[in-house]
């Protein structure tokens, strides 16, 4: 099992599921899980800032989330969301939905129950968000920091929105992702911030490609898996 946390743009979607792919693990995005219930706070016509209307409405909400790490599923009441769940105004209104003690109440147990399941049918799974090293399994015998200069975050989130035909502009990338990294690492429930036994990783100056060379490395001294290289990683 390995934990994945840090703020977003230091790669760590991407990583996690190649790296889960290389051990053959599930794979679990719980940021997704709080996009969905931001969602369906936004299509309900629910105000993200009124806390107990949140936690009401998140009691009810359809959340179905897929752990195949090449295809995982997302889904709202049945209908898959995976764009909708990107798109502007679900990234701004989800640190104040995520910042609910009782929405994380009702998805850490959803999380737990996951990779309990996920666990028992692969044997593996690579499990990214902000509290999962913490908070969702602080047992887990790798967890990983990643980071990244917030200039290269932007210019990285800034340049994964223009190729998902979303409109963007590395200046409002960063100012959005400035905002969250702030919302999310001081709010009073399980803030972002790496669990004291988490191996940290800069990515700032890293590819992909070296990144998952450096996560193989850390799995494999915990005996998870055979290092990997970067000619190797580069080919698949
Ligand atoms: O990783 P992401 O950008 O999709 O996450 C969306 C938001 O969800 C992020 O701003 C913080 C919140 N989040 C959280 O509070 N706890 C997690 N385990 C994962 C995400």
């Amino acid at each position: 099992m390995v934990a994945m946390d840090g703020p977003s743009g230091t790669g760590k979607t991407t990583v996690a599921r190649k790296l889960a792919d290389r051990l053959s693990a599930g794979y679990l995005d719980t940021g997704a899980m709080y996009r969905v219930v931001t969602l369906a706070v936004l299509r309900a016509g629910v105000d993200p800032a009124d806390s107990a209307a949140v936690a009401e409405l998140a009691s009810q909400v359809g959340l179905g989330i897929g752990t195949v790490p090449g295809q995982p599923e997302i889904t709202l009441d049945g209908q898959d969301v995976g764009a909708a769940i990107r798109a502007g105004d679900v990234t701004s209104a989800v640190s104040a939905v995520s910042s609910v003690p009782e929405v994380r109440e009702l998805l850490v147990a959803e999380q737990r129950r996951i990779v309990g399941r996920v666990l028992g049918e692969t044997g593996g799974i690579v499990v990214e968000g902000r509290d999962i090293g913490t908070v969702v399994v602080p047992d887990a015998p790798l967890k990983i920091f990643l980071t990244a200069d917030a200039a290269v975050r932007a210019a990285r989130r800034s340049s994964q929105d223009t190729a998902a035909g979303r409109k963007s502009s590395v200046d409002q990338a960063r100012e959005s992702v400035e905002r969250r990294d702030h919302l999310d690492s001081t709010r009073a429930t399980s803030p972002l911030r790496a669990a004291d036994d988490a191996v940290r990783v800069d990515t700032t100056q890293l590819s992909i490609d070296q990144t998952i060379v450096a996560l193989c490395e850390l799995a494999s001294q915990r005996g998870m898996l055979a290092p990997c290289t970067a000619a190797a990683e580069a080919s698949r």
